[in-house]
């Protein structure tokens, strides 16, 4: 495959379809090289197109047998046929009916979009733009039909035969070894939501009642043998459908809802209406080969696929540039869902963790975007950070702006408006400034500017008048393509803390600047001044990380450690000890370059000591707490030059110190897991695991000889996967003795699991030790590596390109290489796959010189490949602009 010449679509250039598909018939013969796609098409001229104008089908790798217009076969001088497209002039009349027939060969679909096999089992994956490759068809979001579909399979391959809707028909073929299921679904979709699955598969079966009555049967499918790994996605299932009736009022629209799982896919999962597919590892899950962060996802991800059906499905997107109108949203209310699960602090904590971790390297680098791109070259390079998890902080400051009533009036009269449209951006604002009428153009930035922006903060005292000045300034940073940004709407909540550590009553006398507790700052720079205010302040700002921001404010360790110790706002005490932790470690990498003497952590020891020692605080938040900046957060904090070397010495050498220093605290709770208790795979469970884990990988960095047998003895005593594999990873990262036992223990336990051996793969890749360049290697050769398997893919390179900066990053370049090759490897097969893994080069310019021309040398070695996908093109394209 030569690369293909880049062609960029534009937001500006959206025209309305020309003809619409009002009914799509598909009749699915399938066979493993030579399934056999009748699709009898509806179609339907739009009042503005002129009679007999080109009817132009999107088309990818088909293979045409025939085509009929009303009945008629085609000759095959009366249409056109391109790679991409199948184009003919079609009859004058308001509608007719197209009948195409295609052959398509699964078994030899390694992109995994459109139809392919994974296990033996057929399944389909269509968006973005997957459908075109199963039949011709106007493959675009706003074109929505009405899909009845019959699959026809030999029943003892295909016992179980499942897509979209209802299941209307089944029976047998006659005179042959082969029967058929036929399902309609009554929902107008866009073609991106059709789905199919065949194969021999097991299921669990429950049912859920809505709130008006209607009965639902619910089914998780997956490989015979692993029935027993589905109860806690059932039982997830269960209250994301619950919760979307109490908090958003949605209920579930059909009789039946299918959840497959399949164990190649390239994402996450897939929402298709009534029959959501899978990535196996966000169902599967018991104690012995789930963490709780596993069980954490599969309830995240089941519910929001389940979200999806009303954002997303019921209402969809007008173009692919509107995709953070499902996605954005949708990330919001899966998270609020977890929040009200579990605890919603924690679990706020979490998502700015991830923000911070993946979003802001992206916004700040080369693929940085606005949350509605105005133009793309390969959509599937779109399912970003910035999509999804910006998207979702843009929700949650409406309803931070709105308040919660204002925002869920708005939400109702989307829901109200819009049912069964495919929709823009536009139109999603305009409901919530019709429903509470408020002006929302200068919020609609958030949707247009990439980068994030960075507030400035400063403070004056006046003792005289009692009076309190805070005056905030913001700015985006230039990036390529962007050079100059408008001011945005960002809310702040905040609050100011008097000597008592209580929160000040806030007088200003200005409401158009502080509502409540939110601050808006809606210019470059603006004062307010705040009355009565006897003492100099401690200001918390950004509570509950209100606004997508970096703040800049000048806080010394003493006002750090009493925020940490009295803010009300659980999420900014937290940050409060991070941003001690990270003045320390910026400190710290600096005193490594210039091979000088480190400052004390006495500061920031004191402050873990008091959170250690509070007993009103969750165990779950003192792990967060004591969890200091990654490195790759670090390196952003850093900027530019970075030297991945110098702060993982800083780090390392911090926490060991750390280690030592609290050692009379830190030692009983990593001794201190209830190895006997039964399993609970609950948050508060959870939370005590992780503080406990966390302890012990503070004592794993001590000088505490006792430390290696400790950590050995968890290893051997866990009676759970996040213990186990929490305790591999130390000595596996430490080269602790016995650290190649465990390996083999493991191995040999877990053999049989794919998804509990990610994990093994995972902790060898991520070691922070010269070897892991040769170890990652032998690890693509191990036979339990399949390169076929996005997972197995992501928990060896991807673990190691971006959980590993030291090595990834090497000064020999070494790990560029490695990882630039795998790309080449992987994009012959699976571009989407390929694609992701390149975009760990996104923070190439911000190494220090050697590392960085070393990165350079990669890209262009990845670019100068003839036969580059479309997908790695656009990535290294803008990587390297
Ligand atoms: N729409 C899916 C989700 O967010 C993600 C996805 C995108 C899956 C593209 C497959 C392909 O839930
Ligand atoms: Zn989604």
């Amino acid at each position: 495959m030569p690369s293909e010449t880049p062609t960029t679509i534009k937001l500006e250039d959206y025209q309305p379809p020309a003809y619409r598909i009002e009914t799509a018939n598909l009749n699915v013969l399938l066979d493993p090289t030579a399934t056999l796609v009748i699709a009898e098409l509806k179609v339907v001229r739009q009042p503005d197109t002129k009679p007999g104008a080109p009817l132009i089908l999107d088309g990818d790798n088909l293979k045409l047998l025939s085509i009929a217009v009303d009945g008629a076969p085609l000759q095959s001088n009366a249409y056109d046929v391109t790679p991409s497209a199948l184009e003919l002039t079609p009859p004058t009349g308001d509608t007719f009916t197209l009948t195409i027939t295609t052959e398509l060969n699964p078994d030899a679909n390694t992109q995994l979009m459109g139809l392919y096999r994974s296990s033996g089992t057929y399944c389909t994956q269509c968006e973005a733009d997957g459908f075109r490759r199963i039949t011709y068809f106007p493959d675009r979001p706003d074109v929505l039909s009405v899909y009845t579909v019959r699959l026809e399979a030999p029943r003892d391959a295909c016992p179980v035969l499942l897509s979209n809707g209802n299941l209307i028909k089944t029976g047998l073929v006659p005179d042959t070894d082969r029967h058929f299921a036929i399902w309609h679904d009554p929902h107008p979709k866009p073609a991106y939501l059709f789905a199919l699955v065949a194969g021999d598969l097991a299921k669990i079966t429950d049912n859920f009642t809505t709130a008006s009555g209607n009965p639902v049967e619910l089914n998780i499918f997956v490989e015979h043998g692993k029935e027993a790994l589905c109860d806690w996605a059932m039982d997830s299932l269960k209250r994301s459908m619950r919760w979307d009736e109490e908090a958003f009022g949605r209920e579930y629209d059909l009789d039946v809802f299918n959840i497959v799982a399949v164990s190649d896919f390239n994402m996450g999962a897939m929402e298709n209406k009534g029959l959501n597919i899978f990535n196996d590892k966000y169902v599967l899950a018991d104690p012995e080969t789930a963490t709780d962060q596993d069980y954490a996802n599969i309830e995240a991800v089941i519910a929001h696929e389940y979200f999806h059906n009303w954002t997303g499905n019921r209402i969809t997107c007008r173009d692919w540039f509107q995709l953070c109108l499902k996605e954005g949203l949708t990330v919001f209310r899966d998270q609020e869902f977890s929040a009200d699960m579990r605890s919603r602090p924690v679990k706020r904590i979490a998502d700015v963790k991830l923000l911070k971790m993946h979003q802001f390297p992206e916004d700040a680098g080369p693929l940085a975007h606005p949350v509605r791109p105005r133009s793309y070259q390969e959509i599937n390079n779109f399912y970003t950070a910035t999509i999804y998890e910006k998207g979702a902080e843009v929700v949650r400051m409406l309803q931070t702006l709105l308040g919660e009533d204002g925002f869920r009036s708005g939400l109702d009269l989307y829901f109200d408006r819009h049912d069964g449209e495919a929709t823009t951006i536009e139109a999603f604002l305009k409901c919530f400034e019709d429903a509470t009428g408020s002006d929302l153009d200068q919020f609609a930035l958030w949707y247009e500017q990439a980068g994030t922006p960075l507030v400035s903060v400063n403070t004056a005292h006046n003792p005289k008048d009692n009076s309190f000045k805070l005056t905030l300034s913001q700015e985006i940073p230039p990036l390529p393509g962007q050079q100059s940004a408008k001011a945005a709407v960002i809310p702040l909540r905040f609050g100011l803390l008097g000597p008592d550590g209580q929160d000040l009553e806030i007088t200003t006398g200005d409401s158009t600047k502080v509502t409540g507790d939110v601050i808006l700052l809606k210019r470059p720079a603006q004062t307010i001044t705040f009355q009565n205010v006897p003492d100099a302040p401690k200001v918390s700002l950004l509570r509950g990380f209100s606004a997508p921001v970096r703040l800049t404010q000048d806080q010394s360790a003493d006002d750090l450690a009493f925020l940490a110790k009295h803010d009300s706002d659980p999420y900014n005490r937290w940050q409060a000890v991070q941003t001690l932790a990270t003045q320390t470690l910026l400190a710290r990498t600096e005193a490594v370059r210039r091979k000088v003497a480190f400052a004390s952590a006495a500061d920031l020891v004191a402050v873990l000591q008091t959170v250690l020692e509070d007993d009103r605080l969750d165990p779950a938040l003192k792990a967060q707490a004591l969890t200091l900046p990654s490195e790759t957060d670090t390196a952003q904090d850093i900027g530019n030059n970075v030297d991945p070397d110098a702060i993982h010495t800083a780090r390392t050498r911090l926490i060991a110190e750390i280690a030592d220093e609290l050692q009379p605290l830190l030692l009983p709770l990593a001794r201190d897991y209830a190895k006997d208790s039964a399993f609970s795979p609950d948050a508060a469970s959870a939370g005590k695991r992780a503080l406990s884990n966390r302890a012990l990988h503070y004592h794993a960095h001590s000088s505490n000889p006792g430390a290696v047998a400790l950590v050995n003895d968890r290893f051997e005593n866990a009676n759970n996967m996040t213990d186990r594999i929490m305790a591999l990873t130390l000595l596996v990262h430490h080269g602790f003795e016995g650290a190649m036992d465990a390996l083999q223990a493991f191995r040999s336990r877990h053999a049989t699991s794919a998804l509990a051996m990610d994990k093994w793969f995972a902790a060898r890749a991520t070691a922070p030790r010269d070897e892991t360049l040769q170890v990652v290697q032998d690890l693509i050769a191990d036979p339990l590596y399949e390169p076929s398997n996005p997972n197995r893919v992501r928990a060896v390179l991807h673990s190691f390109a971006t959980g590993n900066p030291t090595q990834f990053s090497r000064a020999d370049g070494k790990g560029f290489n490695l990882i630039a090759e795998s790309v080449l490897q992987i994009d012959k097969r699976n571009p989407q796959v390929a694609s992701r893994l390149l975009t760990s080069f996104r923070s190439w310019r911000a190494l220090e010189g050697r590392r960085s021309s070393l990165a350079e040398s990669a890209l262009l070695r990845v670019s100068s490949s003839e036969e580059l996908s479309r997908d790695c093109r656009d990535i290294v394209d803008r990587t390297l602009q």
